[in-house]
């Protein structure tokens, strides 16, 4: 039984597997936090510290670990909910009214009240064991007939999903920086007494810090204590992090109050996102593995495709000459899915127009786009289709029917950015014009796939106090109607390259674009970071020209291809200029990556050590119940010092034995001795690599 109460202390241990988590209601009503750690057999040793032994100064509220403190009272510390009476006032109490558990449910819900104002929060705990992690997430209600009093409406200012009290100080705190062509740059910060803050602003969750918060101390790969926390959302998220003064360490992520308030009417409740937690002592993989397989969790089991992407190729220009040539020589190399990238729409043919008209341009498809898909189904393939539904281009006829449409304000004229506007999907007939929209062009064509782009921030929302949130809101429900509309259409997030990576996008999309960056070598570092928290079956890599658009630098095809087989395998190369050999070399890597595809996207990821001086990555990928395993090797330049690298294995079956080939040499371990040993590899000079398979006798 996952879910454990002691009545007589008011206390709750979630159990997964490996952890337990624990909170008490203590006599003054609040909500403390009590453990969060290792596995706890023994609910009797869980017991809070007397608030005389943290602090005599400082008043209750402010040294209590609370679960979810609201603003109000003698608290001044970050707290996880404010709100804002109808008087003005901003002061608020809650304390305990029951503890709900739902033993089928695996769920927790403990609900506080403030009698006076008639608030009333729920906070949600789910628990999942078999991946040590729990859920949690929060309710607020403005529930007028608790409190016996004329309604009013009460705004929410502030609503984290959850917060969070570490019991040790002096950690390391890992999240990702970055901006376009540059997503997913690894970062570690010391945490101190001063909070630390990851945020987005921009609407989307964006390429600018990622929503969760990773924190270690000293954790390797294989060992160390790690506690997570994830935020499935994609739009503004705020994470801080500080490290109190009684020696713990305080966490809060959720919905991002900047530029945000909710207003609730008698009777309305707002439900925040959900966040996802864990803690291990198995290091940084550990808490690695049990975020992938929540992410499979969310995530339709098929297959990713092998897809063509025109984008890089054929840019605005596209018609139906020149994308029937490149999709003859897709086929030509193995490719499941044609995908037609942006320029098909509309007058579009640069930024600056045909947003929002999603009519086929009849100058590059003067039959519409049938002639094109029966093409690309002839030739085997499925048809995929760009679209960024959620903006408008001032130059479209979408635009000059419906200029108030837009976010904006009713004074100053609106910013474009990258020469657009971005829809106020949380009006009803944006949202009935979209959904209309797409659902005619799904039913008109034969399309497998969506590319859905989103290449603008939001901004000057006017007087939409609430726009960022319910934005992303009905981005989630259009999504998921469409979706229900065209079962077994799969929907790619991205938002100019990697700016949609997190796991709300996960639960409702199927793939989520890394990057405009396609350069390999920078990929690699992309890749290692978004394998922290997400699992390769979401993470699209397309093999690209050399020179890279972007870097300009020249890499040899055969790393160009393996950096991308680490996820789900796109081919972005202007196919029209490859040659034979070229052709010949993609085709043979493509089916490679389809005979080694259940175990990449959905076996167990291994960062594995780098115990060189020189500029190698290893990565592993096991599929335990197909006894395969594969090692890509990557070795970017050959330095003084140069040795060969014995790369240790990890996640193998110790007693199995494993039949393997380097540079065409068979060879025959056990599992023991390539985990404890290693394997020999040999690669040589600027941007050399391997894949290496390893299949169980
Ligand atoms: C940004 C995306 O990241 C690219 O892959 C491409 O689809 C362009 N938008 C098209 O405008």
């Amino acid at each position: 039984m996952p879910i454990r109460t002691d009545p007589d202390r008011r206390l709750v241990a979630l159990d997964t597997d490996a952890t337990t988590y624990a909170f008490a209601v203590d006599p003054a009503g609040l909500l403390r936090h009590l453990y969060w750690g290792p596995r706890l057999d023994r609910l009797a040793d869980v017991e809070a510290p007397a608030l005389w032994e943290v602090s005599t100064n400082d008043s209750v509220a402010e040294i209590t670990h609370e679960e979810y403190p609201i603003h109000g009272g003698l608290r001044f510390k970050e707290t996880a909910l404010a709100v804002r009476f109808e008087d003005g006032s901003r002061e608020a109490r809650l304390v305990v009214t029951g503890i709900a558990v739902d033993a089928e449910a695996q769920e927790v819900v403990v609900a506080l009240l403030d009698a006076p104002r008639g608030l009333t929060v729920q906070v949600h705990y789910r628990v999942l064991p078999g991946l040590d992690l729990i859920e949690r997430w929060a309710v607020v209600r403005n529930e007028p007939s608790e409190a016996g009093r004329e309604a009013g409406v009460i705004a929410v200012t502030a609503a984290a999903s959850a917060q969070f009290h570490v019991p040790r100080a002096g950690l390391t705190l890992r999240n990702v920086f970055g901006h376009w062509g540059a997503e997913q740059q690894p970062f570690t910060q010391q945490v101190g007494p001063a909070a630390l803050v990851l945020e987005s602003r921009r609407g989307i969750s964006s390429h600018h810090h990622n929503p969760y918060v990773v924190l270690d101390a000293d954790a390797s790969e294989d060992a160390g204590e790690v506690w997570c926390a994830a935020l499935a959302w994609s739009g503004n998220f705020r994470a801080t992090v500080a490290q109190t003064p009684y020696g713990d360490t305080l966490v809060q992520l959720g919905l991002n109050p900047w530029d945000a308030e909710v207003t609730l009417a008698p009777g309305e409740s707002l439900t925040t996102p959900r966040v996802v937690a864990g803690y291990t002592a198995q290091g940084l993989t550990g808490i690695s593995h049990h975020l992938h397989a929540y992410g499979h969790g969310l995530l339709d089991p098929r297959p990713r495709p092998v897809l063509y992407n025109s984008w890089e190729a054929t840019g605005f220009e596209v018609d139906l000459e020149g994308q029937l040539a490149l999709a003859q020589r897709a086929a030509g190399i193995g490719v499941e899915l044609f995908v037609m990238d942006d320029g098909w729409f509309g007058r579009r043919s640069s930024i600056d127009d045909g947003l929002g008209d999603w009519w086929v341009d009849p100058g590059a498809f003067p039959d519409g786009l049938g002639p094109l898909i029966a093409q690309v189904h002839e030739l085997g393939m499925d048809f995929g289709l760009w679209v960024e539904p959620e903006m408008v281009n001032p130059a479209s006829d979408l635009y000059a029917k419906h200029p108030d449409w837009i976010y904006r304000d009713q004074v100053h004229d609106p910013d474009t950015a990258r020469g657009q506007y971005v829809l106020d999907l949380t009006r009803p007939e944006v949202q009935e014009h979209l959904f209309a929209v797409l659902d005619l062009l799904l039913r008109e064509n034969d399309i497998a796939y969506l590319k859905w782009d989103a290449n603008r921030p939001m901004s000057a929302v006017g007087a939409h106090r609430d726009a960022h949130r319910a934005h992303i809101e009905a981005l989630y429900t259009l999504v998921t109607r469409l979706k229900g509309t065209h079962p077994g259409v799969m929907i790619e997030a991205c938002a100019s390259g990697g700016g949609r990576i997190d796991l709300g996008a996960l639960g409702v999309f199927d793939d989520v674009w890394t990057s405009d960056n396609t350069d390999a070598a920078d990929r690699l570092v992309m890749q290692r970071a978004y394998s922290l928290i997400y699992p390769a079956k979401a993470m699209r890599a397309w093999i690209t020209e050399s020179p890279n658009f972007l870097s300009q630098r020249s890499i040899p095809l055969d790393f160009r291809a393996r950096s991308a087989m680490m996820g789900t395998l796109g081919v972005g190369t202007d196919l029209m200029r490859a040659d034979d050999a070229e052709l010949k070399a993609l085709a043979a890597h493509i089916a490679t990556y389809k005979r080694l595809r259940p175990t990449i996207q959905d076996g167990r990821v291994y960062r594995l050590d780098n115990e060189t001086g020189n500029d190698y990555q290893f990565t592993g990928y096991v599929r335990e119940d197909r006894g395969q395993a594969l090692l890509f090797a990557f070795l970017q330049a050959s330095r003084v010092g140069h040795r060969k690298p014995t790369v240790r294995l990890r996640g193998l079956d110790p007693a199995a034995t494993y039949r393997y080939a380097v540079n065409g040499v068979p060879h025959e371990h056990s599992g023991a001795y390539l985990m404890g040993h290693g394997v020999p590899l040999w690669l040589m000079g600027d941007y050399d690599s391997a894949l290496v398979e390893f299949d169980r006798t």
